[in-house]
């Protein structure tokens, strides 16, 4: 079974999750390296949730949570189309300088994760919309947390014919309707609207500002990978590359042993009474079943370390002073279990819980449908990715098991059909305006970014060391200075768009 990346940036519970034949529960065909700003790996809980959590409750906000009255299919007339579900968004009106003004609305488009997640995660917006006196609001993505059509979540996940209106176009278009009709309660149908995502919210901000440019007028993408599909593959080789690449970074030494360790695995559980021999070398919470498992669960650790390499632990750096520093004589398998233990450290854990075997999340169901719908993201582990066993995309592989999953074929050029991709440079230099594409180099989905500039509004703001998303998380004390300076760059460009909105449309 291949194991898969999920792409959310805005999530919490996203351990990954591994496919055995044990779990009752739904089937989750495709998991792997998440688009989230926030990793949750297992027992992984000291990366900095909390910082941003306590910023949002201690300062004095007033959200108000509200319901649209959202159609469920916007694109044809079936009489199933216009079946209603109620569509959750929420508003913060603190800092709003009011209608008759020139304050901008902030509108944060909502990715593969409840709302609540949604709002933890992006300071950058609670930061500055006191200084642009903005109306903040966040809108739920369709058939995640209370936006789910059918009744219930067990009715809408039933089937294909339940889960076929969640898509990316349909998410786009809902997003629309919401902020026409907040603009319309509040009276502000002139006031400026900038859009924000991250990883695959900043995917769906920079294709809205493409798709909607009457209803926002500015989008700010953060790491949000929308080269990363159909042919288009990345030129240094894709995901598990750059991973490799920030191991080696960091030490060519502690890469090297971890590429060395896959085999040792292999060769160790094909013996007698192999797979005891590693659960006790691994100190797992229960036996291993196979070799798979224990490669899967490492693979997605060196992952998540990666992409969410950063202040205050940086997880790539902890892991490989644990394999360097070992004892001369420490055994190839003993370095990588001291990696283990060094990445967890700060946790409480007694035993290596592989797989976690918690019920997976509603983030992981459905991403995994979306995977298996348009969202067909072509990540393997190429030549490039040295530090991994090989194990390039197979579409095929990846096609067969959606349908046997879902009854249904992934569309793996719909992207690309709907959104484009192909020369970006020429299209949107002549066609787009007013879009932030920030990605920091070191974060594994970046090589699917847009990492230069296209024209004068059509800008990459990026940073050789950033991780996932590290632009839209709450500022910090342990901020490097080339993200606060990322940051600044990002509103000042934001600033510019508004000004000149304003002045375009008489608004002072
Ligand atoms: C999905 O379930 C609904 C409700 O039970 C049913 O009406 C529909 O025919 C099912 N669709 C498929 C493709 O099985
Ligand atoms: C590997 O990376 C090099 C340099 O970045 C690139 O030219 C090459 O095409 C990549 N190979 C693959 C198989 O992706
Ligand atoms: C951590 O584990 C130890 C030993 O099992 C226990 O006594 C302690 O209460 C735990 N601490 C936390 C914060 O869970
Ligand atoms: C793109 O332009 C912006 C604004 O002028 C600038 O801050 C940024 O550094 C440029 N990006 C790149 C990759 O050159």
């Amino acid at each position: 079974m291949d194991t898969f990346i999920l792409l959310s940036c805005l999530l919490i519970q996203c351990f990954l999750m591994i496919i055995t034949p044990t779990m009752s529960q739904q089937s989750i065909p495709f998991e792997g390296p998440r688009l989230s700003a926030h990793p949750d790996f297992k027992s992984f809980s000291d990366h900095g949730i909390k910082a941003s959590s306590t910023s949002t409750s201690s300062s004095n906000t007033k959200f108000r949570t509200y319901y649209y009255k959202q159609t469920l299919d916007h694109f044809n007339y079936r009489p199933d189309s216009f079946i209603t579900f109620n569509h959750r968004y929420v508003i913060d009106f603190q800092y709003w300088g009011g209608a008759k003004t020139d304050a901008p609305i902030f509108v944060n488009l909502g990715a593969e994760a409840p709302l609540e997640l949604d709002m933890k995660d992006p300071g950058f917006l609670h930061e500055q919309a006191p200084k642009l006196k903005a109306l903040i609001v966040f809108i739920e993505h369709r058939y995640y947390g209370q936006s789910v059509p059918f009744g219930s979540r067990q009715e809408a996940f039933m089937n294909a014919s339940r889960l076929g209106y969640f898509t990316s176009t349909q998410a786009l278009a809902d997003y629309a309707e919401v902020i026409l009709h907040v603009k319309k309660m509040l009276m502000a149908e002139r006031s400026p609207v900038v859009v924000f995502g991250a990883s695959y919210g900043g995917m769906l901000a920079s294709w809205f500002r493409l798709k909607y440019p009457h209803v926002a007028m500015g989008a700010l993408a953060s790491s949000a990978p929308i080269l990363y599909f159909d042919d288009l593959v990345p030129a240094d080789g894709g995901y598990y590359a750059v991973v490799s690449r920030d191991f080696k970074a960091v030490s060519q030494s502690c890469h090297n042993t971890i590429a060395q360790s896959w085999l040792e695995i292999t060769e160790l559980a094909k013996k007698p009474n192999g797979l005891q021999q590693l659960s006790r070398l691994f100190n797992t919470c229960s036996p291993l079943k196979s070799a798979t498992v224990l490669k899967t669960d490492l693979i997605s650790m060196y992952a998540s370390a990666a992409q969410y390499n950063r202040a205050p632990v940086y997880r790539v750096n902890r892991i490989c002073e644990a394999i360097d520093g070992a004892p001369k004589g420490t055994s190839v398998l003993e370095k990588v279990y001291a990696a283990v233990v060094a990445y967890d450290s700060g946790t409480n854990v007694s035993c290596y819980n592989i797989g976690g075997y918690s019920p997976p999340s509603e983030t992981t169901k459905g991403w995994s449908w979306q995977r298996c719908s348009d969202m067909v993201m072509p990540i393997g582990q190429g030549r490039n990715a040295t530090m991994f066993p090989y194990s390039p995309f197979d579409l095929q592989d990846f096609m067969n098991t959606c349908y046997s999953e879902y009854g249904v074929y992934p569309r793996p050029h719909w992207i690309v059909t709907e959104f484009d991709g192909h020369d970006i440079d020429l299209v949107l230099k002549k066609f787009g305006s007013n879009i932030i594409f920030s990605n920091g180099l070191k974060d594994p989905w970046s090589n699917g970014g847009v990492l230069h500039n296209i024209s004068d509004s059509i800008v990459a703001v990026t940073t050789t060391e950033g991780s996932h998303c590290l632009d839209l998380l709450y500022s910090s004390s342990d901020d490097p200075i080339w993200v606060i300076k990322q940051r600044a760059t990002e509103i000042e460009i934001i600033k510019g768009w508004i000004r000149e909105y304003n002045l375009m449309h008489g608004i002072n």
